[in-house]
């Protein structure tokens, strides 16, 4: 693991003095400057990614030939054949790009550092790819996608993973009497389309006092891109579903809309999609919020947005079982699959798994569940299954507070020998020791 710690290059110039430390004072040292993807940022108190997040920023595994997540990718630039297709954007965006841009309160979890991977206070990893609406429609495109991977602070198990894979897609136009013609004909279309197709959509009403037109549209042209997106969006559903789920009259495909909120479009809806007996939230999306492309410079024009994540419907497609999968660089797993083809995934033998647990007590300040996460995750990689917070409680008499945590060891490739997690639970222990002064209990 010391290899991965140079990532971080130690104190180099004396001009530069880590913010850091004041906060935690009996930490190991904190380094002055990040090496991320070729540029040396500096950094400070807002500083936490880890060098594992680091490692992943050069995978893009959207990008890569055979991969599931490049096939999905595939699949759905091919049902918009004719938006631009985006793949390449630098995951490291501003938080004015991921959150300002859009909208977001000053106040809005997601900018906590808790929540989100910043490289410092001016520069982070985006948590999703909307962070980029404002720079695409800068650009003049009026129709595009783009997919990309996206990084959030999150527990650990078989369906989160801190990195993930997102398509965003957004369609813009005029608003004169013929541009929405061609909208209103676009929509005719597709609805003559699906009418052909073995799909049952639950609806919710495009506007509603709870999900309203934004105050500069007009309400029936808000109505006009509604209907569009939802037409485009179950038209999508059911290319990525549709053959798939083996969808017959009997037994149609089963998609549904919900209500939902998003700073940056009004209205703004999620959708699910029925598989294997489970509800599915598939993605957000909604009319683009007028303010997001006053900010590009686009004048006279509105439109809708969408945002859907990769791993969940790759998952169900494919039937791969843990989101660690998706990392893998093993042949068993890499070799089953061809780009352009969904097949099913055949699990290789799965190795035994083995927890350990500790049980510390917290600094006075507190620790946060992800600051474990992320440590636990930085010590171990992928040889962690899952991490849970299994006890908590406070000292009555000291008011202290501890907590208990069960790391489950399991790789996906081998068996791990007892010693090797036992060495690992001991950098755990060590680790958070001086990274977070903690006492094991
Ligand atoms: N960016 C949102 C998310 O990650 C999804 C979204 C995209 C919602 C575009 C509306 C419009 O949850």
């Amino acid at each position: 693991m010391a290899t991965k710690v140079l990532q971080f290059s130690r104190v180099r110039s004396s001009a530069w003095r880590p913010l850091l430390r004041r906060h935690t004072s009996t930490a190991a040292p904190t380094p002055s400057e990040i090496p991320v993807l070729g540029t040396v940022y500096p950094a400070d108190a807002y500083t936490n990614i880890t060098p594992t997040i680091a490692a992943k920023l050069t995978r893009r595994l959207h990008a890569q030939d055979g991969h599931p997540i490049a096939t999905l990718r595939g699949l759905i630039e091919s049902h918009f054949p004719d938006y631009a297709h985006l793949s390449s954007l630098s995951p490291i965006v501003t938080p004015h790009q991921n959150f300002d841009s859009l909208s977001f309160p000053a106040d809005h979890p997601g900018r906590a550092k808790t929540d989100s991977y910043y490289i410092n206070k001016d520069y982070m990893l985006r948590t999703h790819t909307s962070a980029h609406e404002v720079d695409v429609f800068t650009s003049g495109s009026e129709r595009w996608l783009l997919t990309a991977d996206v990084y959030r602070r999150d527990e650990i198990d078989a369906s989160h993973y801190p990195v993930f894979h997102q398509t965003e897609g957004a369609k813009i136009f005029q608003t004169d009497a013929a541009s929405l013609e061609a909208v209103e004909e676009d929509s005719r279309r597709l609805e003559r389309e699906l009418a052909q197709s073995n799909i049952v959509i639950e609806d919710v009403p495009h506007l509603s006092s709870t999900n309203p037109a934004q105050s500069v549209h007009n309400p029936r042209h808000s109505e006009i891109a509604a209907k569009n997106l939802k037409l485009s969006l179950n038209s999508l559903m059911y290319t990525l579903f549709g053959g798939v789920a083996g969808a017959t009259k009997e037994d149609p495909l089963r998609v549904r809309w919900i209500e939902a909120f998003f700073p940056f479009t009004s209205p703004s809806y999620e959708v699910e999609v029925f598989f294997r007996g489970k509800w599915l939230e598939i993605l957000g999306c909604g009319v683009v919020a007028q303010p997001t492309l006053d900010r590009s410079n686009v004048v006279n024009k509105m439109g809708w947005a969408f945002g859907l994540g990769l791993e969940r419907i790759a998952m169900v497609l494919y039937s791969i079982p843990d989101i660690r999968l998706f990392w893998s660089e093993d042949e068993r797993f890499l070799s089953q699959f061809s780009q352009g083809k969904i097949n099913t995934f055949k699990p290789y033998s799965k190795y035994p798994a083995s927890y350990r647990d500790v049980s510390l007590w917290l600094p006075s300040d507190g620790l946060h569940d992800n600051d474990v996460y992320d440590l636990v995750r930085d010590v171990a990689g992928d040889l962690v299954e899952d991490v849970a917070i299994i006890d908590r409680f406070t000292h009555p008499k000291t008011e202290r507070q501890s907590m208990t945590v069960r790391t489950n060891f399991r790789s996906m490739d081998r068996s791990l020998v007892k010693d090797e997690v036992n060495e690992l639970q001991a950098q755990v222990q060590s680790r958070l020791k001086e990274q977070f002064r903690v006492e094991i209990r």
